[in-house]
């Protein structure tokens, strides 16, 4: 079902204006999107001293090309993204924001322990996301965030990884916490919220790898000190230790917003979630679209290595480089009819995971996820609808989530 033509609003002109600190974008950033796409496909942002880039195929080619860095500490110190870091503090981080050979000589030992997991759990993370939605009220209204979105990455994760399950609601607080680091105007309070929580998972996962290496388990911190001790992978404690905090973290509030994205547009577009009760066998499909339709990673970014044309513009080293995922998913010259929800129709692959060397390392779990707790949603609820409600987008800059959402069984 196609959206109601509106006028667009005037062209954006600053990066801030298009996140959710900006009420108007909180509530739908799509139009403004599309303002900017049609009318500065690559913006210069003189405040953020950014680059703003929102076509499909500009996007597609920067993340591809290896020849970008991503670490915030090579970025123009003048600009919002080396505020991400502290020059001090975050020399190490995870392989979000590694380069190259760093980059791969973690990413892909971890990769393949983490891929062998998810296949071989692939049942209990089905089995895992049933006894979540099972727990739900089985009739009346309740906040399917609180219920099914929020709880069911936490406990995968934590079941994938091996950690202590009777502190989920650490680990998601410490996830919230840290994600804070994302942020890269964020304030005094949250700055240290994100330390804390930085402090908090550091010493439980240093912890926990000493553990395992006293008495292996089968979870992924054992894999991974174990590949370490084999010398198969070169990675110090404190890169597996940090590693291991990335995918907590960086599965868990994406794969909430994810669900909770995913039932929203489900239920304010009725035949879409008829057609998926008549035909389960459309859930991949439909997770695809949910990701193009309502990214919930809304940016990425990169950094120019040398002066260069990046886009067909000049551009300088350590410029950075933002880019709309979620504008480039709804591009025109890539998708027909890209303001339509339409979970029937076979499109070309989304840029809701990024791309290249940094392409999400968690996005086959969150498939799974995802397309597991839609069939089981419906299939539980036969009749699961919207009542009335205002909706509260959250507020962390460059991501897309629901802070609640009632719906009545
Ligand atoms: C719907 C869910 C998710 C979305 C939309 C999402 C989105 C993204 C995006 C856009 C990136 C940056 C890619 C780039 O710059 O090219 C990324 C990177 C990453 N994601 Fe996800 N993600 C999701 C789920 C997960 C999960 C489940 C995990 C872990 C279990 C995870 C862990 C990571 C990590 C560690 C990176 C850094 C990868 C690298 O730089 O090499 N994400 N994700």
């Amino acid at each position: 079902m196609a959206d109601d033509p509106k006028p667009l609003p005037s062209v954006p002109q600053s990066v801030l204006e298009l996140s959710a600190f900006n009420p108007v974008a909180r509530d739908n950033p799509h139009p403004l999107l599309q303002s900017l796409q049609a009318g500065c496909p690559v913006m210069r942002d003189e405040g953020a001293k950014v680059w703003v880039l929102s076509r499909y195929k500009d996007i597609r080619d920067t993340v591809n090309d290896r020849s970008f860095v991503r670490h915030p500490l090579n970025a123009d110190p003048e600009s919002i993204t080396a505020r991400l870091v502290d020059p001090e503090r975050d020399r190490r981080t995870s392989i979000l924001f590694l380069d190259d050979p760093d980059h791969a000589r973690i990413r892909q030992p971890l990769a393949k322990a983490f891929y062998a997991r998810i296949n071989k759990m692939r049942p209990e993370i089905e089995a895992m996301v049933d006894k979540v939605i099972d727990a739900a009220p089985a009739t009346g209204a309740f906040d399917l965030m609180e219920q099914v979105a929020v709880p069911v990455p936490v406990l995968v994760i934590a079941r994938i990884l091996g950690v202590d399950e009777a502190m989920l609601a650490n680990f998601r607080q410490w996830s919230e916490d840290v994600i804070l680091g994302l942020n890269p105007v964020r304030t005094p309070e949250e700055n240290a919220r994100m330390l804390s929580g930085g402090t908090a998972l550091d010493a439980y996962f240093a912890e926990l790898m000493q553990a395992r290496r006293k008495a292996p388990k089968d979870d992924l911190v054992t894999d991974m000190v174990q590949l370490q001790a084999s010398g198969e992978a070169k990675i110090q404690d404190d890169e597996v230790c940090l590693n291991l905090q990335a995918l907590l973290v960086g599965g868990n509030l994406t794969t909430t917003d994810l669900i909770g994205n995913g039932i929203w547009l489900l239920l304010t577009h009725p035949e879409q979630a008829a057609a998926l009760r008549a035909n389960p066998d459309l859930a991949a499909q439909a997770v695809e679209e949910v990701l193009r339709y309502e990214a919930p990673v809304q940016v990425t970014s990169r950094i120019v290595e040398k002066d260069r044309t990046v886009a067909g513009c000049p551009m300088q080293k350590s410029q950075p480089v933002f880019m709309s995922l979620a504008a480039a998913n709804r591009d025109p010259d890539v998708f027909e009819a890209p303001q339509a929800f339409d979970i029937t129709k076979k499109r070309p692959s989304h840029i809701a995971f990024g791309g290249g060397p940094h392409i999400c390392i968690g996005a086959p779990l969150a498939r799974i996820e995802a397309r597991h707790a839609f069939l089981k949603l419906l299939a539980r609820y036969p009749n699961l609808r919207l009542p009335e409600q205002d909706l509260v987008w959250r507020t962390l800059p460059f991501f897309r989530g629901l802070e609640k959402l009632v719906v009545e069984g």
